[in-house]
């Protein structure tokens, strides 16, 4: 609907209420029966307070109010008027002389002001331009407010769109690294695990929001360039050959370019680039120093050593959370970022066995 429709729909609506406030009884008949007579509904009052509460009361189009009154005067009821019948409109009636109160009652929000005693044409020009006036503004409110509750709904939508393409690209990935590890005759629990404590940790040290999305993520794809590695290698019962082993560690360079052209992946396929990396350089495939490496590979690396001391191998059972406490802190600043570590030992057995059990989430 348009605004102007909206104007013509008010105009069908029938006739104007009006209220006249004057203390001066004469006036309030006079300009009552003329009011009357032209169609407007009337009533009148002779002092402010009480004009204030007939207009909360009925649905009052226009007032039509004196300067000067006992008690509450002319500008009183325009301000309250103003602050809780904001769709009521104010003609003051001025005395002569008067005319810097004339332009302050402008000022605070009258319609017009008129001369007293009024002209009878002046009056009825003044009603119709206020009438008008205030047509025009409650149109253009209520098209305001239909247009603001288009928008909010439109963006309801779209942020619901938004949450169901984030949630397919979540399950994307998770199958991905679903077929990933079935390949190695493996269930997806090992990566969503190393998730979990990736995503604990970084939080400890102050990660959140995309950031923290990004290290889980990255944390996650981390070996998602296994894929090119045949699977005589990545298979193979007994120990890997020199050759074998130069070629299984082409996986972090394989996982980076499978992962770069992906523009909200760019960050992670640098923590899949850099998950080898040692903190004392001692890692592979570009050797990083320290804070060099990316800060998501450097917490996953301490995640993945976490779960791999206490998950069972064919060879060998699971060691328990103290055991893996001691062979991190063993390593803090060879293999492992200190700061990493630290804020690892902050977390006691009971929170890591909730960590280890808890239900799998990637993003937020
Ligand atoms: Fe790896």
């Amino acid at each position: 609907m348009t605004v102007e429709s909206e104007i013509d729909q008010e105009a069908d609506q029938g006739g104007s209420n009006i209220l006249v406030v004057d203390d001066d009884r004469a006036v309030r008949d006079v300009v009552t029966t003329l009011l009357a007579e032209e169609g407007y509904m009337v009533s009148a009052t002779a002092d402010a307070e009480a004009a204030l509460t007939l207009a909360g009361r009925q649905d009052t189009h226009l007032i039509i109010s004196d300067l000067k009154m006992p008690g509450h005067d002319g500008l009183w009821l325009l301000d309250q008027v103003r602050r809780e019948s904001p769709d009521t409109s104010i003609i003051m009636l001025t005395g002569f002389g008067d005319t810097e109160a004339a332009v302050e009652c402008l000022r605070r929000g009258a319609t017009d002001y008129l001369l007293k005693p009024p002209k009878v044409t002046d009056l009825i020009r003044a009603i119709e331009r206020a009438l008008a006036r205030r047509r025009i503004d409650l149109a253009r409110r209520r098209y305001q407010k239909r247009l603001e509750r288009k928008v909010q709904a439109k963006t309801a939508e779209l942020t619901a769109a938004l949450e169901e393409v984030g949630e397919s690209y979540q399950n994307t990935l998770l199958a991905l690294v679903a077929a990933l590890d079935a390949r190695e005759h493996e269930t997806s629990d090992h990566s969503q695990r190393v998730v979990r404590y990736t995503r604990t940790i970084a939080r400890i040290m102050g990660y959140d929001g995309e950031e923290l999305a990004e290290i889980g993520r990255g944390a996650l794809l981390h070996d998602i360039g296994k894929i090119g590695v045949p699977d005589s290698i990545l298979l193979k019962p007994g120990p890997l050959t020199k050759t074998e082993w130069d070629e299984m560690r082409r996986h972090p360079a394989i996982g980076f370019r499978i992962l770069e052209g992906i523009p909200f992946l760019r960050s992670s396929a640098e923590i899949v680039l850099s998950h080898q990396e040692r903190f004392d350089g001692g890692g592979y495939p570009r050797g990083l120093v320290g804070e060099a490496i990316p800060i998501g590979a450097r917490i996953f690396a301490v995640a993945d050593a976490l779960d791999a001391i206490t998950s069972d191998r064919p060879y060998r059972k699971g060691q328990s959370y103290d055991a893996a406490r001691a062979e991190i802190r063993a390593y803090r600043e060879t293999q492992f970022d200190p700061a990493c570590v630290d804020a690892f030992l902050t977390l006691d057995n009971d929170r890591l066995a909730a960590i280890r059990a808890a239900v799998f989430q990637l993003d937020g």
